[in-house]
């Protein structure tokens, strides 16, 4: 693995949330001209990432991959060329299988040959998923692939698309920058749907159905939990659930990737997607993933260590109706005894609060903290000396 890349999570732009395989060259451009000119680059958003659907249905004669002729007409290169005229990174999409998710030529028994092809064409990050896998084991198939990577010489992010059935917290660290924890994100905040054959799942069901104590014990810099691409700005989401959606993705640690159209962002949706202050506690270098330190009647808190002693701190409405939080922290301790940090309020230890969305100080941890949170709002706080 090379191990300077995703020294924190990976973020940017993939395709498939909100486009599936309609994707072509015209449309990746400006999808990377959109995350120039919004102002998503410029606060860390950096990849533009084809999923699913960029190739052919076959290979060549001598096997390699094949860019779709309609929608890539004038190959993969010169869409990377772009993309890397603009200052981002590229990536691609393929499957450790037979077949990928789409029914495209997948990287079994050619994983040498792609591997080469990606690093000619200047691919910066493989999306490798996990379809039509049969009984093949999946540490073996991710280190077969990590190892092609390696061998073709050009450093290649490599982010884990198995989705938590074969227990990636348990091999992935050493092979992968991120693997997958659960099957695939649903464009709602909290539900289940049922495709007949699998369930997807809203953002807050991601977050609760694995044991995320387990999981944030093996993450850290260089490889990561994905909770799966973001459904912010995708038309389901209320303001509140986008805040509180990306809130959650940025105190576990989880990449930001963007799936939705970014030529086209309401301006409150903007405002959510460009919050640096958000986007820095999911890139804080100590890249300590967060946890929840408990709840105060339907107010779920989340909590995450960051450099220099600071705390994000989540106070997340997890209910149908409005809350009046009240939150008292005299003689508060919280404690992570996994990284061996420690914050305790009482009086000679008083810290400063900022309100991360309305971006201003709103007092110390003398006063007790007073907000009212309607469904599925979340406050989030920076807790600082
Ligand atoms: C399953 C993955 O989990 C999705 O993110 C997407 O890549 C599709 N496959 C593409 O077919």
């Amino acid at each position: 693995k090379f191990d300077s890349l995703a020294l924190t999570p990976q973020m940017g732009w993939n395709s498939w949330n909100k486009f599936a395989t309609n994707i072509n060259e015209q449309m990746v451009k400006e999808m990377a001209d959109a995350l120039v000119s919004s102002g998503l680059k410029d606060v860390g958003y950096n990849h533009i990432l084809l999923d699913d659907g960029w190739m052919d249905m076959k290979r060549d004669a001598q096997g390699n991959l094949v860019p779709h002729p309609e929608k890539f007409p004038n190959g993969i290169k010169v869409v990377a060329d772009y993309v890397h005229s603009k200052g981002l990174k590229f990536g691609l999409y393929n499957c450790a299988g037979s077949e990928t998710c789409a029914g495209y030529p997948g990287s079994r028994g050619h994983e040498y040959q792609d591997a080469l092809k990606y690093a000619e064409w200047g691919v910066d990050y493989l999306k490798y998923d996990w379809c039509s896998t049969g009984k093949m084991n999946a540490e073996e198939a991710y280190t077969t692939m990590r190892d092609a990577l390696y061998a073709a010489g050009r450093p290649i992010l490599l982010s884990i698309c198995e989705w938590g059935d074969n227990d990636p917290w348990n091999w992935a660290p050493p092979i992968g920058h991120s693997w997958r924890t659960t099957g695939d994100i649903y464009n709602c905040f909290e539900c289940a749907h049922d495709h007949g054959t699998h369930f997807s799942w809203g953002a807050i069901n991601i977050v609760n159905m694995r044991d995320q104590e387990m999981l944030r014990k093996i993450a850290g810099p260089g490889h990561w939990n994905d909770m799966d691409m973001l459904e912010i700005g995708n038309g389901v989401f209320t303001v509140h659930e986008e805040q509180t959606h990306l809130a959650l993705w940025a105190i576990l640690n989880s990449p930001l990737i963007l799936g939705n159209d970014i030529r086209n962002i309401p301006k409150e949706t903007l405002e959510v997607l460009t919050n640096k202050d958000i986007i820095a506690i999911n890139q804080d270098p100590l890249g300590i993933q967060g946890f929840k330190y408990g709840t105060e009647g339907n107010v779920e808190i989340w909590v995450k260590p960051m450099v220099n002693n600071e705390w994000a701190i989540c106070f997340f409405n997890h209910s149908q109706e409005s809350i009046d939080l009240t939150f008292d922290w005299t003689d508060k301790i919280i404690k992570d005894e996994v990284f061996n940090k420690e914050i305790t309020f009482n009086k000679e230890n008083v810290y400063k609060l900022k309100d991360l969305y309305q971006k201003k100080e709103i007092g110390t941890t003398k006063q007790v903290l007073k907000q009212r949170l309607e469904k599925s709002q979340s406050l989030v706080v920076r807790v600082y000396k």
